[in-house]
């Protein structure tokens, strides 16, 4: 096939994906070219450190250490952007190329869940495409799933395992029992974790990418500010056993509804039973649920992170701009999309796991069940356990389904308490 009508590509940022990018276009050249009609060539490259091994030979590409160029030039068909942040040289970058009417390709989630609808609008100005496959989930395609593959349907709800870290650490923590920050040094060795790995386990990651999420499956404005998150540095070991021993597995949960003209978001750890299939979600991967009023259920699991996976994704949108697809990026034009309010989550009603550590004293119990009697909420189950070598213990409760209203109605009776030796634990049942 010949090159003169090659796609010609900058690659700007060289991390683990931006290496992934380049080897997968060296490897499977051929076959991208046949699938997308045409070459897709990399024209030039650009990150901060050129002299930093990376795996890969960079020798064939025209290194360029001022991306500020690389938008202008005739040479360069469109941008690849891989070096994160939601604002900085990665905004910089997008704002530039689409301004010159290029496609631009970027697997910042950061940036997209930030400035998405502006720099969709920028694109629609221009004509091109805005693409971030690679933003969400990795390697799944779950935003040319949304965008594209249930495009027909009404989405009711969209919820999964958005961060390959925390679903790290938390599944290594309920197989080996090790300590949350030994398996968090895995996995930032590993390269799961983001550069600022506060990001992953305090959930920013995933509410990043459920906000995402939510704008393509509602047809909703991205609203990542109003995402009530909440991550997972207050689980302990003993929260893994105690929901092992109830039937459910501990994960971090993306989730996103309409009701009643409100938009829900939340990012929080949730106990899974274990027959639900996002409990069989181990290690880094990923998986989104969606619901559709023809499509009925559809689940995506696969590699959330890493530089294949992620590569894949990457290549996947620029073998869509060589084919000459684009679109709005958010399924539909930015004007189009519906402004709803954040949800009132008070009338909420769920099941719910409480842990207490409370001293090991008479009455405790008894103040305990007063206050969720007082809120009007009904226990399911109850575990105390016994230790000897200490005076404190804890208290495990799941509920009946309650209002969220209630159940904050029994920490507010509870809190202060002599009782309680530290803030009370809620985790929200998926049912
Ligand atoms: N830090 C992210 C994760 C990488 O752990 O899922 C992919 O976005």
């Amino acid at each position: 096939m010949s090159g003169d009508n090659a796609l010609r590509i900058a690659i700007v940022g060289l991390g683990t994906v931006g290496g992934g990018v380049i080897r997968l276009l060296k490897t499977n050249q051929a076959l991208i070219a046949r699938r997308a009609g045409r070459p897709i060539t990399i024209a030039a490259i650009s990150a901060r450190d050129r002299a930093k091994d990376r795996g890969v030979d960079l020798s064939p590409y025209e290194w360029v250490d001022d991306m500020s160029d690389l938008a202008a030039r005739d040479d360069i068909d469109a941008i690849v952007e891989l070096i994160g942040g939601a604002d900085g040289p990665a905004l910089t970058l997008a704002r530039q190329c689409l301004a010159a009417h290029k496609p631009f390709v970027t697997a910042n989630k950061a940036m997209i869940a930030h400035h998405g609808l502006g720099l969709a609008k920028d694109a629609e100005k221009a004509g091109v495409a805005l693409k971030y496959e690679a933003a969400v989930a990795g390697g799944i395609p779950v935003i040319k799933g949304l965008r594209e593959g249930v495009a027909a349907n009404a989405i009711s709800r969209v919820y999964g395992i958005l961060n390959g870290t925390c679903n790290y650490i938390l599944t290594t923590m309920e197989k080996d029992g090790h300590a949350f920050a030994d398996v968090l040094k895995d996995a930032q060795d590993l390269g799961y974790a983001e550069i600022d790995p506060t990001f992953d386990i305090d959930g920013i990651d995933a509410a990043h990418k459920l906000s995402i999420l939510a704008s393509l499956s509602f047809g909703t404005a991205l609203d990542f500010d109003n995402v009530e998150t909440t991550g997972i540095r207050h689980i302990i070991a003993a929260d893994i056993a105690e929901a092992a021993a109830l039937g459910f597995r501990i994960r971090l949960v993306g989730m996103a509804e309409t009701v009643d003209g409100e938009l829900f978001q939340r990012v929080h750890p949730m106990l899974v039973p274990m027959g639900h299939p996002l409990s069989h979600v181990d290690g880094p991967l990923n998986a989104v649920v969606t619901e559709g009023n023809f499509v009925g259920r559809l689940f995506f699991q696969g590699a959330g992170a890493g530089d294949g996976p992620t590569a894949s994704a990457v290549v996947a949108d620029l073998i869509d701009v060589a084919r000459g697809e684009y679109g709005p990026a958010f399924a539909m034009p930015v004007d189009s999309l519906d402004r709803l309010p954040p949800a009132r989550t008070g009338k909420r009603a769920g099941r719910v796991y409480l842990r207490f550590r409370v001293k090991d004293e008479p009455g405790v119990l008894a103040e305990i069940a007063a206050a969720t009697r007082d809120a009007g909420v009904s226990i399911e189950s109850l575990i105390q356990r016994g230790a000897t070598d200490t005076d404190s213990v804890l208290v495990v409760i799941v509920t009946h389904v309650s209002a969220e209203s209630c159940v904050n109605d029994t920490l507010g009776r509870l809190r202060g308490s002599d009782s309680l030796l530290d803030e009370p634990l809620v985790l929200h049942i998926l049912d």
